[in-house]
């Protein structure tokens, strides 16, 4: 069998096939080239102990991949990467809060919208983020006021060091602002399926900087979830670069989040600093954006590798940059952060080959 997305030649176990030294140029959304010592594509969840315990890669690096929407590829992997290609969604429960579960391979947005078609509400706020509903808990997908942990019930995993299939309650996940157990034990848990808590009715969160206005320009004066839907794609689309056309993984860094002192100290030299409140009463998260647009990176450009003229905290493959090349230059990036402003930025995608 030929898999189209490598063009090499496709074994197949049953629910699970594999091919060999892949390419992943079209599965990280940067399309950088990068290869996978083996590629397992698990069509059916049930097939995974089998295809993880076979003797060639049994004891190899495992990578899971969904859309790759959030991953630098600073080399190759010497491993197995793992992709899902289950895309079931049920609804266990159904009532004025329904219970629904989405299988890894689900991309997110088809997702988002399937829950909004069915009349479910909830995930408006979190229109047209790239990627699948496998990796929506690991860095705890937020934008526009939402987090996904809000709205997580479960998350069902393969459990790599019980080696079994396991169910975690929203409590145990550790989420915070792009932060999960998930992240942090990244060789641990294979997140095979997540179940959502999705009300039919809700208030609607209207309050992040943009929501109100996109919907009076759409002519939209008592908004359902959406009508909210519907305005957050267009804000995205205005604001982000479209991956499909030049390569990234949205936002490259995290906003820091620093001590409540040097947040003000800031403030001080510049009253247009953008503050908000942190994780505590005591710090506050800073705009990475802000900080490096006032480095003076908007735009920069270096062979390939770039900084969105749009968005300050994109950085873009214009065509052939490495993930070294990009890396190196987030490196700068950050150096230039921290020298004029004494704050330390840090990737939000996770780098294959290199380390921070
Ligand atoms: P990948 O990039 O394939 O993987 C990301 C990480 O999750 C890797 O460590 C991978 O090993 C792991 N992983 C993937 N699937 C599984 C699984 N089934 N089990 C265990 N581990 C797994 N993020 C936001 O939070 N908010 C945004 O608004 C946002 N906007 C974006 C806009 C653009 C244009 C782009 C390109 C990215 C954006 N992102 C945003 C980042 C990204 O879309 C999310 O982090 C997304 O959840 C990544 O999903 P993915 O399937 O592409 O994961
Ligand atoms: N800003 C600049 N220059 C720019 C862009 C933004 O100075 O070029 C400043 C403005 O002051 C603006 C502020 O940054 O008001 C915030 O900008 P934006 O609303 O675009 O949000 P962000 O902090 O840059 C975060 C997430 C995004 C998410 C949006 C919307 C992180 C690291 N990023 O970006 O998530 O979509 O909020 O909620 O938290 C991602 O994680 O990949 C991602 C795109």
């Amino acid at each position: 069998m030929t898999d189209t997305m490598t063009n090499t030649t496709t074994n197949t176990g049953t629910g699970w096939r594999f091919s060999e030294n892949a390419s992943l140029r079209e599965r990280n959304t940067f399309h950088i080239e990068a290869k996978a010592r083996w590629l397992l594509q698990i069509d059916a969840l049930g097939a995974l102990p089998e295809a993880l315990s076979q003797p060639e890669w049994r004891d190899a690096p495992l990578l899971p991949l969904g859309g790759g929407s959030n991953l630098l590829f600073a080399g190759d992997f010497d491993g197995a990467a793992l992709a899902f290609n289950a895309r079931g969604v049920r609804i266990p429960e159904d009532g004025d809060e329904a219970l629904v579960r989405g299988e890894a391979g689900l991309p997110w947005h088809d997702f988002v919208r399937w829950s909004l078609d069915a009349g479910f509400c909830g995930l408006e706020n979190l229109s047209l983020i790239p990627g699948t509903v496998g990796a929506c808990p690991i860095q705890n997908i937020g934008a526009y006021g939402v987090e996904v942990g809000e709205r997580i019930e479960t998350v069902e995993a393969f459990d790599r060091v019980e080696r079994r299939f396991v169910r975690i309650a929203k409590k145990d996940c550790g989420f915070g602002y792009r932060e999960s157990i998930f992240k942090h034990d990244a060789d641990r848990y294979l997140i095979v399926a997540v179940e959502f808590r999705l009300p039919r009715h809700a208030p609607l969160k209207l309050n992040y900087a943009g929501i109100d206005e996109q919907l009076l320009a759409m002519g939209v004066a008592t908004p359902n979830a959406r009508d909210v839907s519907d305005a957050i794609i267009r804000i995205r689309q205005r604001k982000l670069p479209d991956p499909a056309l030049v390569g990234n993984a949205g936002s490259f860094f995290k906003n820091p989040i620093v001590p409540q002192a040097l947040a003000f100290s800031l403030q001080m030299r510049d009253e247009k600093t953008p503050v908000f409140p942190g994780d505590s009463a005591d710090t506050r998260k800073l705009s990475a954006a802000w900080l490096i647009e006032h480095a003076g990176w908007k735009g920069f450009r270096e062979g390939d590798a770039g900084v969105s003229p749009n968005h300050a905290l994109v950085l873009v493959n214009h065509g052939n940059a490495s993930g070294a090349q990009i890396m190196q230059l987030a490196r700068r990036i950050a150096a230039s952060v921290q020298e004029k402003f004494g704050v330390a930025i840090e990737p939000e995608p996770r780098v294959i080959g290199a380390t921070w």
